[in-house]
């Protein structure tokens, strides 16, 4: 089976995209509630702050306004407030202080204070302020400032500092809790997404391995039983489809089968004609000479040349079912690693006395390495010295005999060409059949070139002749480098 990569797998791909689309809204609704919950902490802050800057103002109003009508000595009460401001343990008050209109320190929490003038922009807007007033000067500090008055009569302005790091603290520890739920959160769906894809992608994996194991040929009855559930739908389209093929692949052999027989019976009906050709015409040569001997109407003198006749009908006659015999007896291949180099040196000195009285030149085309080709060397040789033969016999002027090889994508290509006088394009369908020749009944038996097709292609190879009349043929036979015998 196909092994996949974690991320290529539809389980893999959805899991990741879910929980990033997971992760994503989770930012989303966490970044919403904590920036709202953040809002409504630093409102209770405030409103906390505000309220109690308030209600000090009040008091701090009546001591300034009673002092101011006799009716109270000051004497260190406004002090006092402060001090209690200060000791406030709900609010983080880090300063408080009292201004007079003017920017002037009444009180402060820190005694050395008193008497300074203030004219910073938060205190100035303080001072112009008619109502409770909230700034923020720093990161750390809400600064809220109350004013000391009576309807249009303002005695001064109430000011205390309060530190946000108990709001910040808060914060942090809210981000800390949603960070961990939603991890957990977010972690426990990748789970269950994973786990739910798991579920579905288990049955198509093992369809698939099923798929894989299965052979066409095999049949289905070892099929494990048929799920209920759209992978069950997939697994049925499956096997009628395995079916359909078999079916195919039944009624292919079978078509096949039957294009052989008849290819072979064909051929049976040639090769009888063939035979009965050549062997009845010597047969008729014998009969008609042993008539005449019979008869006593030998021609005075002539009885030589007859026998010679009869001696060289049945020559034939024997040379025509001893090729046929040879081919018949020699079915199997014996196929061995064998260097075609030699293999062609051999089957040419074999020729040694045609080449040299016909005066042809040999040339030789093959890589240096030399090139080793699983054959039959019997049956390949005989191959070669057919070929040779048919082209010494078409060069009887003389002529160049060009043998090349080489390999080409594991097959072994050998290019056999003479420069002889070739072959007409009425001729040339006809070269491959058993008993034709054109070389007349003494010297052909035409059936070189029928064995020499028949070996080939039992060796899982293919020969083909072309030729340009008046100039040459040449023969290519291809060979796979590893023997495919196959019966022919
Ligand atoms: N190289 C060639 N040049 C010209 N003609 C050829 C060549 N090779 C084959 N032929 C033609 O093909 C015919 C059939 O060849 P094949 O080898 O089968 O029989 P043959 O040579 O006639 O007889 P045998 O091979 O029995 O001696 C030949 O008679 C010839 O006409
Ligand atoms: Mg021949």
């Amino acid at each position: 089976m196909t092994s996949l990569r974690p991320f290529r797998t539809l389980q893999g791909r959805f899991t990741v995209l879910l929980s990033l689309l997971i992760l994503l809204m989770m930012g989303v609704l966490a970044y919403w509630n904590i920036s709202r919950e953040s809002r409504l902490m630093e409102e209770a802050l405030l409103r906390e702050g505000k309220a109690l800057a308030e209600s000090f103002a009040i008091s701090c109003t009546n001591t300034l306004l009673y002092e101011e009508i006799g009716l109270v000595e000051e004497g260190g009460l406004l002090d006092n407030f402060i001090a209690d401001l200060m000791a406030r343990k709900d609010l983080n008050i880090v300063y408080a202080m009292l201004l007079d209109p003017k920017g002037n320190v009444i009180a402060h929490h820190k005694p050395t204070e008193v008497g300074a003038l203030y004219e910073d922009a938060v205190t100035r807007s303080a001072l112009a302020s008619w109502h409770t007033l909230v700034q923020n000067p720093s990161p750390a500090v809400f600064d809220i400032a109350t004013p000391l008055a009576i309807s249009t009569k303002r005695w001064g302005t109430l000011k205390i500092g309060i530190s946000t790091e108990p709001l910040k603290r808060e914060l942090s520890k809210l981000i800390f809790r949603y960070v961990l739920y939603a991890g957990g959160l977010v972690m426990g769906l990748i789970g269950a997404i994973a786990f739910l894809f798991g579920l579905i992608t288990k049955p198509l994996k093992s369809l698939s391995k099923e798929m894989d194991s299965l052979t066409i040929r095999e049949d289905l009855i070892t099929a494990p039983p048929v799920r209920e559930d759209e992978v069950g739908v997939l697994q049925r389209s499956f096997y009628r489809m395995v079916r359909r093929i078999q079916e195919d692949e039944k009624e292919r052999e079978r078509m096949i089968e039957n294009l052989h027989r008849t290819e072979k019976m064909v051929a049976i009906g040639k090769l009888g004609t063939g035979m009965a050709h050549e062997i009845n015409n010597p047969l008729g040569g014998l009969l008609n000479c042993l008539y005449h001997f019979k008869k006593g109407t030998v021609p005075r003198g002539k009885e030589r040349e007859y026998l010679d006749l009869m001696e060289e009908g049945i020559r034939r006659i024997q040379r025509v079912v001893s090729n046929l015999l040879e081919y018949a007896r020699n079915p199997k291949l014996e196929a061995a690693p064998t260097d075609l180099g030699s293999l062609i040196e051999r089957s040419l000195a074999l020729l040694d006395y045609p080449i040299r009285k016909g005066r042809i030149k040999i040339e030789k085309s093959l890589p240096e390495d030399g090139i080793v080709v699983e054959v039959d060397k019997d049956q390949m040789g005989q191959v070669l010295v057919n070929v040779f033969l048919n082209a010494i016999q078409a060069m009887p002027e003389g002529g160049i005999l060009g043998v090349r090889a080489e390999v080409l994508a594991e097959e072994v290509h050998i290019t056999i060409s003479d420069t002889g006088k070739g072959i007409s394009k009425e001729v040339l369908p006809r070269v491959f059949d058993p008993f034709f020749t054109t070389k007349g009944q003494e010297k052909g038996t035409g059936l070189g070139l029928w064995l020499s097709q028949g070996i080939v292609e039992r060796h899982g190879g293919t020969i083909h002749l072309s030729s340009d009349l008046g100039k040459g043929s040449v023969v290519r036979i291809r060979l796979p480098l590893r023997s495919k015998t196959k019966e022919v």
